[in-house]
């Protein structure tokens, strides 16, 4: 049966990037012959621009029909001053929400070809492999209430709120329980459960799943000193599991380990396995439109796509592949240029990739 891929631009690099991922997959389609079909709709400031809100109808109602989603990025500053509730980000958590999608890894990679890229001292970074498991549905992202209210003395609040419910924990538990039982066998989960209540339960949650799991080995950490670890000695860590605010900082961090950010893919995935597949980094306005962007990201973030929600794992590996032939050619897009490279443009790139896979 045809799978359809729903593939949403976005703003800014978005557009850059997914047409090079997209280019990339009519390659594996035609090479292993998959039976998918592509199409594309507005989300973001693109949507604001076309339709007056960032997340259409029309888009939303794609996204539910589709097999799997890919998104490039959304944001940029002519936006940036809308009311919060129709701000291009929202499309975005529209989107996460609507489709429950809760299960967010973003694995953090170092091709070896890129350890001088990285700004940490290639010895620190040398075979980093860890996946980040983040909540992405829930935490102080959705907690209700929230806005801006008028104080007494007239004087403006602004308010979120900090909400996990243990359902909300145990199913984000599970997904970075069983990521730990596939890969290295080590979780750490991380929470401010020394000063926040709704970390507390989250580490007793995790606590009492890790009875179910007597293979794996789970730890905690304060996120302030999980920063810290990442970039002191990131290879300590195998799978991290922490809540949607705490998981987007430290992706962040831990994106800068492999190189770039322009390097980091992710996958967010609902209880079946239905996913929508974004890089980790955003719509990058200071570079948009000069075609110097990194699309890797974006193209592993097609690779995992296969993987996960199509289950085409030829066609991911052959990807990803690609991907390291590609750096073994010391082709490098500006943000992971290092001496003796090739300095390549975000579209040079692409084409390479395909190259490479055929
Ligand atoms: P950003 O990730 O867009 O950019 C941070 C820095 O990384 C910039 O210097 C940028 O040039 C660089 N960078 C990012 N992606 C790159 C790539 N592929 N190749 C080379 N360099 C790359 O973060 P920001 O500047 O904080 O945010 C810009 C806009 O993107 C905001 O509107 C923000 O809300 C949005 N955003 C969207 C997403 C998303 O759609 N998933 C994620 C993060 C930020
Ligand atoms: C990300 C982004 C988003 C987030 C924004 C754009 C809503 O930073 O995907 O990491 O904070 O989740
Ligand atoms: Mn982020």
């Amino acid at each position: 049966m045809t799978k359809h891929i729903l593939i949403l631009p976005g703003d800014g690099i978005g557009p850059e990037i997914t047409a090079e991922a997209l280019k990339v997959l009519e390659c594996v389609k035609a090479r292993f012959g998959l039976a998918v079909e592509f199409d594309q709709a507005l989300v973001g400031g693109s949507a604001i621009d076309a339709h007056g809100v960032p997340l259409p109808d029309e888009t939303l109602d794609k996204a539910r029909g589709a097999d799997a989603i890919l998104l490039g990025a959304v944001g940029g500053p002519k936006w940036d001053s809308l009311d919060m509730a129709i701000r291009p980000e929202k499309g975005l958590l529209g989107l996460r929400s609507g489709l429950q999608l809760f299960g967010n890894l973003r694995p953090a990679i170092l091709y070896p070809q890129l350890a001088a890229a990285s700004t940490l001292k290639p010895e620190v970074v040398s075979g980093l492999d860890i996946l980040i498991v983040r909540e992405l549905t829930g935490g102080i992202y959705f907690g209700q209430p929230r806005g801006v209210r008028t104080l007494e003395n007239g004087e403006r609040q602004g308010y979120n709120t900090y909400v996990y419910s243990e359902s909300e924990i145990r199913r984000i538990g599970k997904v970075a329980f069983e990521a730990a039982r596939k890969r290295g066998g080590k979780l750490c989960s991380v929470d401010k459960a020394n000063v926040l209540e709704v970390t507390v339960l989250w580490r007793e949650i995790m606590q009492e799943m890790a009875k179910d799991y007597p293979d794996v080995e789970l730890s905690h950490m304060y996120v302030d000193n999980a920063a810290m670890q990442l970039v002191r000695a990131p290879k300590q860590f195998d799978v991290m599991v922490t809540g949607n605010m705490f998981g987007d900082i430290l992706s962040d961090a831990a994106a800068m380990l492999t190189g770039s950010i322009g390097m980091l893919p992710s996958a967010s995935l609902d209880e079946n396995g239905k996913g929508m597949y974004e890089p980790c980094h955003g719509s990058a306005p200071d570079i948009a439109g000069q075609g110097i962007a990194n699309p890797l990201a974006t193209i592993l973030s097609a690779a995992m796509m296969l993987r996960y929600s199509l289950a085409e794992n030829e066609a991911a590996d052959a990807i990803e592949a690609a991907v390291s032939r590609v750096l073994d050619q010391g082709l490098r897009t500006a943000d992971i240029q290092s001496e003796g490279c090739q300095r390549v443009s975000t579209r040079e790139m692409g084409d390479a990739v395909v190259a490479a896979l055929a």
